[in-house]
């Protein structure tokens, strides 16, 4: 079953935190560094499980790149990159996928490995690959690879069937190297896209539109290498960090928080009951006694965030009333429920929609992580629940969250590792 942890339920949390920069930045923006020329410096990178594969993928195709001290990448580009992507690597990791729109763009032929289904949907990557066609790339699948060709991508103008968010970083990447103007209709607008189009615009990349649901490229000979680029900060690890204080009744602030990009979930938990106070770059969160049910459904941005399902449903779990929560984003996001059931919640799933009816307290049990975001749910039930709780499978958790056991200890929990 893995590393596991333990925890013992019952203390409410305090104090106050940093967010560490975000995994969903970093993976994509690493993977756009394959297109810099030079130097690229990259600040505020927590050393997770997916950076580390995102770094190995980058050796592997030929930049050299490392983890320095000071929560440092550095990444050298002065060969020739390679085309094909190492198997293990990709299908050890979706966002591997990112590098074929770099790759495509600068080498003008990827081999990548299909990243194959993830336990938490089947996650296909036909709207990447449809992009890059529509940018004049020819497409082929042999022994499991997808070959992607094109000696010169092309601007064109291209809607996106969804706004996926992997699909518009790849094409925006891919753009920045095409030949004339590339205009994304129906793109994503998570925060972690835009500080990728930042990253490229430092670049020297042309770039209008970003946080809005149309980007405008005017795509350019080279990219030149940063010396420097802070990442933007997790808002995931921020969100998860607050219902902390939320589910243990108790009071944290995290700082380092763009609050434009949370404020989806303050607006839930003060539905809960919790007292919520906004500053310029962090957020408090206060619980006041036992949370009040609510219902909400995960939407791309600025909805609520399929990727904080989890850790709410936690919370709502113990609230008083009935919550309804419906998954719009991955068809198999409820692997959770099976779990927090094993600690006493009361929850009934139909097709993507959850029905939680809080129970006044949970009880600690043995449970599995299967999943990233399930992870930090078990674990912040475990924060409440009577008893000692097991958990397993951190290596999912380490996937993108970086000493999350210790940042809960400094506020008060009882984990141990
Ligand atoms: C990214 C995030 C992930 C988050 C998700 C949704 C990273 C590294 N990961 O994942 O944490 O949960 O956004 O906010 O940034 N789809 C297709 N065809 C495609 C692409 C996607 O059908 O070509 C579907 C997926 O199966 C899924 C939905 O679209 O059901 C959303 O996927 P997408 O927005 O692409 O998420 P990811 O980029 O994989």
């Amino acid at each position: 079953m893995g590393q596991r942890l333990t925890i013992e339920g019952g203390f409410k949390l305090n104090g106050t935190v940093e967010a560490a920069g975000a995994k969903n930045a970093i993976l994509p923006i690493m993977a756009a560094s394959l297109m810099l020329d030079g130097t690229t410096v990259l600040k505020n990178i927590p050393y997770l499980n997916d950076v580390s594969i995102m770094l190995r993928m980058l050796n592997a195709l030929g930049v050299r790149a490392e983890y320095r001290i000071g929560d440092e990448i550095h990444i050298v580009n002065t060969k020739k990159i390679r085309h094909i992507a190492p198997y293990d690597l990709v299908t050890s990791m979706r966002a591997s996928f990112f590098v074929a729109g770099p790759i495509l763009a600068k080498v003008g032929f990827a081999k990548v490995p299909l990243p194959g289904g993830c336990s938490i949907g089947a996650r296909p990557v036909d709207l990447h690959l449809k992009g890059f066609e529509k940018l004049g790339a020819k497409i082929s699948m042999e022994h499991g690879f997808v070959q992607i060709e094109c000696k010169q991508l092309i601007g064109d103008r291209h809607r996106l069937d969804f706004p996926s968010v992997g699909a518009t970083e790849n094409l925006m990447m891919a753009a920045c190297l095409a030949k004339g103007t590339t205009v994304l209709e129906n793109v994503a607008r998570e925060p972690e896209i835009e500080d990728l189009g930042n990253f490229l615009i430092a670049a020297g990349a042309k770039m209008e539109g970003l946080g809005t649901s149309t980007i405008t490229i005017e795509g350019q000979d080279t990219l030149k290498g940063i010396p420097s680029y802070p990442i933007i900060a997790d808002r995931i690890e921020a969100g998860t960090l607050l219902i902390a204080a939320a589910i243990t009744n108790g009071d944290i602030t995290v700082n380092n928080i763009v609050l434009p990009y949370i404020e989806p979930l303050l607006v839930l938990l003060e539905k809960t009951g919790c007292t919520v106070e906004r500053f310029e770059n962090s957020v408090r969160v206060k619980g006041n006694g036992r949370p009040k049910a609510v219902d909400f459904t995960t939407e791309p941005h600025p909805g609520f965030p399929t990727d904080m399902q989890a850790q709410m449903m936690a919370l709502l779990s113990v609230a008083e009333g009935k919550s309804i929560i419906k998954e719009n984003i991955f068809e198999n996001r409820f692997m959770h429920v099976r779990e927090l059931m094993r600690m006493g919640a009361n929850i009934s799933i139909e097709d993507q929609i959850a029905v939680v009816t809080g129970v006044e307290k949970l009880s600690a049990a043995e449970v599995k992580i299967t999943d990233l975001r399930a992870g930090a749910a078990l674990i912040l039930a475990g924060l409440v629940a009577e008893g000692s709780t097991t958990v397993y499978g951190l290596k999912h958790l380490k996937r993108g969250y970086y000493n999350l056991p210790k940042k809960l200890n400094n506020l008060g929990a009882k984990i141990i590792e």
